[in-house]
């Protein structure tokens, strides 16, 4: 039995002397592969006498349960230390200050967006959203816009492939308007809904893109007359554009969902070559209004004799290249980072009315 114990200490030299995983997964073929030291001296037994046999069996198995024991214990310091090493090289101290080439800013049009809620939050209004893609019920036909209306080719609708199973066919909303049904058919009135979202239409040059944000703005309640709209409106764009005594005008104009329909002009002043908000007497379209359709009402089970309301879309990109002075629309979604750091706001700005809406 002399070379068994030989033989032991050479494969326990080996299998301590590996100090990677690759080095004692040879060490362990060599001694218990099909082809390994221990193996071929096991398949010897078969040739041996019976009381050679009781001697050698036992010696051997004993042999291969150390090997194996060995061979996992080497494993798991092998795998502790690797994990050290790991763990200090990759090391992150989070108390370390950020880089500041890395810092963000807060987009022009999540500003607006903010800015628009602050505002509005401040009347009793809440924020409500809905999806992008939607279907034609939501943002065409419960908007009293039916099937074959003129207006539906107004709006260069983007649909959806259609499907195979023959289920509706589904498009990108054209505008928020959807959210309007979506919220007047989840809940019961009184609304006060502020509602801003990407909208999508076939469209793109200098001032258009084929994605682009809107706000609308739902009230919903008992005695809601165009008064409520026009000094609500009246309000609001004086305090978004910051100019206490802004003018503003209701010019009459039409929408399908609404009527009366008014878009709302502010006072500025575009001599010079540069537009200036509340001075001078010309004036700029910001926002298309007017009072709920009794039709749309209906259409989201609202008694119109009992409720009425008014609603309003904007343009949300648009108003913030007027606010900010930005030339170009296309650049809003080019994701440059020099134009965001240009244009960009403080993510620890927050627009309130008491704080000031930007910094
Ligand atoms: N949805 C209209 C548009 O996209 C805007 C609007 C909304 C007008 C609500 C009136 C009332 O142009």
């Amino acid at each position: 039995m002399d070379d068994i114990a030989t033989l032991k200490d050479e494969l326990l030299g080996a299998i301590n002397g590996a100090d990677n995983q690759t080095d004692l997964e040879a060490a362990r073929v060599s001694a218990l592969g099909k082809k390994g030291r221990v193996t071929q001296m096991m398949k010897g037994l078969g040739g041996m006498t019976a009381e050679e046999r009781q001697v050698a069996g036992p010696a051997l198995n004993a042999l291969k349960d150390e090997i194996a024991a060995a061979i996992e214990e080497r494993k798991s310091a092998l795998e502790a230390a690797e994990l050290e090493i790991r763990l200090a090289t990759e090391r992150l101290d989070v108390s370390l200050m950020p880089r500041a080439q890395a810092a963000g800013t807060i987009h022009p049009v999540s500003q607006v967006v903010d800015e628009i809620t602050a505002i509005f939050g401040d009347m009793g209004f809440i924020v409500a959203e809905g999806p992008d893609i939607e279907d034609d019920f939501h943002n065409f036909t419960a908007l009293n816009i039916p099937p074959e209306h003129p207006a539906r080719q107004m709006h260069d609708t983007f649909y959806l492939s259609e499907p195979e199973d023959g289920s509706e066919q589904m498009l990108l909303r054209t505008h928020t308007s959807p959210v309007q049904i979506r919220s007047m058919m989840a809940g019961p009135p009184p609304h006060r809904l502020i509602i801003p979202g990407r909208t999508f239409r076939c469209d793109s040059d200098m001032t258009h893109t084929p994605m682009f944000h809107q706000v609308e703005g739902l009230v919903i309640d008992r005695n809601i007359h165009m008064g409520h709209l026009k000094g609500c409106l009246q309000e609001f764009a004086r305090a978004f554009f910051e100019v206490d005594n802004l003018r503003v005008r209701f010019r009459p104009s039409h929408f399908p969902f609404t009527e009366p329909s008014a878009e709302m002009d502010i006072g500025c002043n575009r001599q010079g070559g540069k537009m200036v908000i509340g001075d001078g007497d010309d004036w700029l379209e910001i926002l298309g209004s007017g009072m709920v359709h009794p039709n749309v009402l209906l259409h989201c089970g609202l008694d119109p004799d009992e409720w009425q309301g008014f609603a309003f879309g904007m343009g949300i990109d648009r108003i913030a290249m007027l606010k900010y002075g930005i030339p170009d629309l296309r650049a809003f979604f080019e994701s440059d980072l020099r134009w965001l750091r240009h244009y960009g706001f403080s993510a620890f700005d927050l627009p309130t009315l008491a704080g000031g809406l930007a910094r």
